[in-house]
């Protein structure tokens, strides 16, 4: 972990890599001991940080990981990763032989894929790694029925550019209470498993809702991305494991005044104080991610609750306070202080009108993240600095 990278403004997101050990480890052992962990860390982790992620998750006992790009892959394998990578999305054909060099594993489903993938491979190269990706419901990318899933095999069995090392669905909706559409998928894709001839290494179906709500959605792998960062699957059908939120946001106030009745906050004079009020300056705004309709959310400041007054701006944001607090007091907007209050991720996805998963990605990389074990930091990852300066 690169510990020396800098940063220069007082917004940061704390990682807490003791809550993802112990999340990635509590999943890992309440699954069958045969079925693999593979992590998701997909988009920089869901905005932890990929790097620092995939090695913590691999520590903790995940198998392998899962992104949606050759490029996060190949970042991950340039930061020394040796673990087992399945690239979710389809990758150009002609980027096969960077895929089969890296050891990257891809999705197949198409024979014109397939022909091209073939062709672009170069001389020496090691055979792609190729799960059959099957759409049973969930509309995005995949085959569809037993024909078809012949042909395909038949092709890689008998082409040397090629190893079938795994067959794979998604749920569209392992996550809510009602079953049906579920166990449809469930049931069209083990029969497409069955209709194989020889079952590949890794079968795998299961998302965080599947792995932790669904028994019979194992298979031997299973993908699990937002439990392991201790966020809910759903509210819907909440799994029995609760994990530790990993992601806390975190800023400073820069600038402390009172106002008088009658005086107004930010763009559109959009706020007005009815009395005398301590208004605080935070240095965080929507270039950061933290979005203009989160106006009149609470935070935390010095362990007390405050409130955002006014519109958000680009990289500012003011808050009234319960009472005069100095320049550099820590604010806290996701997490806690160790005081009653804490903000929940879910907390934001509701005020925003959204899902868990979108407020960590969100959070951009003008936000450096700062990576802590219990209270020690271990490193920082500044994406706007690439050297100490
Ligand atoms: C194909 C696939 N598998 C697994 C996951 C991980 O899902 P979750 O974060 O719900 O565990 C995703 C996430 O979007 C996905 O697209």
């Amino acid at each position: 972990m690169n510990g020396k990278t800098q940063y220069f403004r007082d917004t940061w997101a704390e990682i807490d890599l003791d809550a993802l050990y112990k999340n990635v480890k509590t999943i890992r052992d309440g699954l069958p001991r045969e079925t693999k962990l593979f992590a998701a860390v997909k988009a920089n982790a869901y905005g932890h940080g990929d790097f620092q992620i995939a090695q913590e998750a691999l520590k903790a006992g995940a198998h392998g990981l899962v992104v949606a790009l050759l490029d996060e892959a190949l970042a991950l394998r340039q930061k020394g990763i040796d673990a087992p990578i399945l690239v979710l999305g389809l990758i150009r054909p002609t980027d096969a032989s960077v895929a089969a060099r890296h050891h990257i594993s891809v999705p197949a489903f198409q024979m014109d894929w397939l022909k091209e993938a073939s062709q672009a491979m170069e001389s020496g190269d090691p055979p792609l790694k190729v799960h059959i990706k099957c759409d049973t419901g969930m509309g995005r990318i995949g085959l569809k029925n037993e024909k078809e899933l012949k042909e395909i095999e038949h092709y890689i069995n008998n082409n040397d550019s090629f190893e079938l090392e795994g067959i794979f669905t998604h749920f569209a909706t392992a996550d809510q209470s009602e079953e049906n559409y579920y166990l449809q998928q469930l049931g069209a894709f083990k029969k497409l498993v069955s209709s194989l001839e020889t079952p590949p290494e890794y079968v795998h179906a299961a998302n965080s809702a599947g792995a932790l709500c669904h028994n019979d959605s194992m298979f031997n792998a299973v993908r699990v991305g937002i439990a392991i960062y201790g966020l809910s699957t759903s509210q819907e059908r909440p799994p029995h494991i609760k994990g530790k939120q990993v992601f806390s946001l975190h800023t400073a106030i820069v600038h402390v005044k009172k106002i008088q009745p009658g005086e107004c906050i930010g763009y559109g004079a959009g706020y007005q104080a009815k009395k005398e009020e301590w208004i605080a300056t935070i240095p965080v705004g929507y270039a950061d991610g933290w979005l203009r309709m989160l106006e009149g959310q609470r935070v935390i400041a010095d362990g007390h609750r405050a409130n955002i007054v006014g519109r958000i701006c680009m990289d500012q944001t003011m808050i009234k306070l319960p009472h005069y607090m100095p320049v550099g007091t820590k604010v806290t907007l996701i997490g806690g202080q160790g005081s009653d209050e804490f903000i929940t991720v879910e907390e934001i996805a509701e005020k925003l009108q959204t899902i868990n998963y979108e407020v960590t990605c969100t959070i951009n990389f003008r936000v450096p993240r700062l990576y802590k074990r219990g209270s020690r930091l271990l490193g920082v990852d500044n994406k706007l600095l690439s050297e100490d300066e």
